[in-house]
């Protein structure tokens, strides 16, 4: 019965049930792939185009160092900006995923 309910608050927080996460997110070299950081459509599938970042990408899990790699001083540059800005930086290093208005800035490109 615990676990059910522990299973069940992990589905909300987002943590995934379907299969086993690893406890930081790893998608392989990103640079590599055909936009580098920037989002593009065929790498993001279904969030594309969504402006709630931390609805499927918790901040906890994110820019972490890869296990048995060298503490990175750009990664924790980048957690660092995320911990000050939360959402709002995304774009700035990930580019706009798709969506028209960035969230309470009301227009402009
Ligand atoms: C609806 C859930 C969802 C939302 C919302 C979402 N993502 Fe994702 N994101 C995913 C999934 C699933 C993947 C795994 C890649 C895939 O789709 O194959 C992913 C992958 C990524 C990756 C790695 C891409 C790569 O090259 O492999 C980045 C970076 C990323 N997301 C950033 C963001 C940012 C920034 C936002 C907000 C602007 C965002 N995501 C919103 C679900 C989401
Ligand atoms: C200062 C630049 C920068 C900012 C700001 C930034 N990211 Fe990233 N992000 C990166 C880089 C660089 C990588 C690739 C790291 C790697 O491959 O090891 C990455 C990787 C990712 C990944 C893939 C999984 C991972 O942890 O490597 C996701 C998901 C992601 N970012 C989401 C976000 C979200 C959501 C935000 C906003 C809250 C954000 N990023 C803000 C630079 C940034």
């Amino acid at each position: 019965m615990a676990l059910r309910i522990l299973c069940l608050l992990g589905c909300l927080l987002g943590l995934g049930c379907e299969r086993q996460e690893p406890s930081a997110e790893e998608y392989g070299n990103l640079v590599d792939g055909p936009g580098g950081v920037r989002l593009v459509e065929s790498e993001h599938g279904e969030g594309w185009s969504q402006a709630d970042c931390f609805l499927c990408h918790p901040r906890k899990n994110l820019h972490l160092d890869p296990p048995g790699t060298v503490a990175s001083p750009a990664l924790a540059g980048v957690r660092r900006l995320v911990e000050e800005e939360g959402q709002a930086s995304c774009t700035s290093c990930h580019g706009a995923n798709g969506v028209e208005v960035e969230n309470g800035s009301g227009g402009g490109a």
